[in-house]
């Protein structure tokens, strides 16, 4: 039986055609400047993202890293959400390595930060005691909120209250393509704002491997040396840069036009649980109103919800019929649509929950 698997949009496995095009891409030493396949990358997202210049890295961790790296110095301070990847899930790599600290500030359910706080945040530069802010950093789509895509009209006023106060806005755009298709507007009005972005190729847009940094060219110089100081100066790497070539194609051949199916099957997915009565709203800022799940708060290729039952015997008893979700903080449980994912699985899925939802029903509870 096929195994539905909803964990992640990073389980995709790559296509015939990007194995090809890594069996034959042309390859050098990148670390001299060498691969053709790498420099067309960099080169191809920096033209989509309306930047100077591109930086292939390892991973989206990696990306964030070596942005922090360019356009800080020990000692600075970061303003971002106290729920994004850079402050929860990166093994506190600011610290570990940037040296640097984090203001982190608590976002609203549409995945923004206030305004008015991230002006506040900011620290008095003529104060001795105080940690000197050096970024805001923000999360574009917003992993926590279940994957809020944020308007170009919020990132320009972040950045505008960025630069104001002498610093760059980073946009963590691990799915930013999902937010570019989500909103419908070009990426180059979604990037334009921000000073630099990091995108992923390995999720929605099922690449084995990789992400890349945009950003003014003298930025990408510094980051190419913050890469090689974490040991990211890779050699040959045009095998592992050449599905993303393929990725970043416009139209129905690429992998961005494509994540609108992702985010169609999200929403079903979604409309499908929300009939289902011990399928209840993840609460937080995923979805603060307590009750059933609301399926406008999909915008993107994540749901988010909670479940009226033992969450790690639901998870399981899925697991046992061929369907994969995901623990979530908070006590939350997390589907991602993606690439290799049909309208037909989601169907199965719904099937699956609802099978596992009456095998599990408490004894005094009514059938689901
Ligand atoms: C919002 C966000 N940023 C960054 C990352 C890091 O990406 P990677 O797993 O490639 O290091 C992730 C990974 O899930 C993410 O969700």
């Amino acid at each position: 039986m096929r195994l539905i698997d909803l964990r992640s949009d990073t389980v995709t496995v790559p296509t015939d055609e990007m194995r090809r095009a890594m069996a034959a891409a042309e390859v050098g030493d990148d670390v001299f400047g060498d691969d053709p396949t790498v420099r067309a990358l960099e080169e191809r997202a920096a033209e989509l993202l309306g930047k100077e210049a591109g930086l292939f890295v390892t991973s989206g961790t990696q990306g964030n890293l070596v942005s922090q790296l360019a356009h800080l110095g020990r000692g600075q301070e970061t303003i971002a959400a106290e729920n994004s990847h850079i402050v929860m899930d990166e093994a506190a790599g600011h610290a570990v390595v940037v040296g640097t600290s984090v203001r982190a500030l608590r976002e609203r359910p549409d995945g923004t930060l206030d305004p008015v706080e991230i002006d506040a945040a900011f620290r008095d530069p003529t104060d001795p005691h105080e940690p000197i802010s050096g970024m805001v950093t923000i999360e574009n789509t917003h992993a926590h909120s279940m994957g809020q895509p944020l308007s170009v009209e919020y990132t320009t006023e972040v950045a505008a209250i960025a630069h104001r106060h002498g610093v760059p806005l980073h946009v963590d755009g691990a799915r930013f393509f999902n937010a570019v298709v989500a909103l419908g507007v070009p990426p180059v009005a979604l990037a334009g704002p921000a000073d630099s972005v990091t995108f992923c190729l390995s999720k929605g847009l099922a690449c084995p491997v990789g992400s890349v940094v945009v950003g003014p060219r003298d930025f990408i110089w510094r980051a190419r040396r913050g890469r090689k100081l974490v040991g990211g100066g890779l050699r040959q790497v045009g095998v592992l840069a050449a599905p993303g070539l393929l990725a970043l194609r416009d139209g129905p051949s690429g992998m961005i036009e494509r994540l609108a199916d992702d985010h169609e099957n999200a929403r079903r997915l979604a409309d499908g649980l929300a009939e289902m009565t011990a399928i209840e709203s993840p609460g937080g800022i995923a979805q603060p109103d307590a009750g059933p799940l609301d399926p406008d708060r999909v915008r993107t290729d994540f749901v988010v919800f909670k479940v009226a039952r033992s969450r790690a015997a639901f998870l399981d008893a899925l697991r046992a019929r061929n369907v994969l979700m995901v623990e979530y903080p908070h006590g939350q449980v997390r589907a991602v649509t993606h690439y290799g994912i049909e309208a037909d699985d989601i169907e199965t899925t719904l099937a699956a929950v609802a099978a596992v939802l009456r095998e599990t029903a408490p004894a005094t509870a009514g059938t689901q």
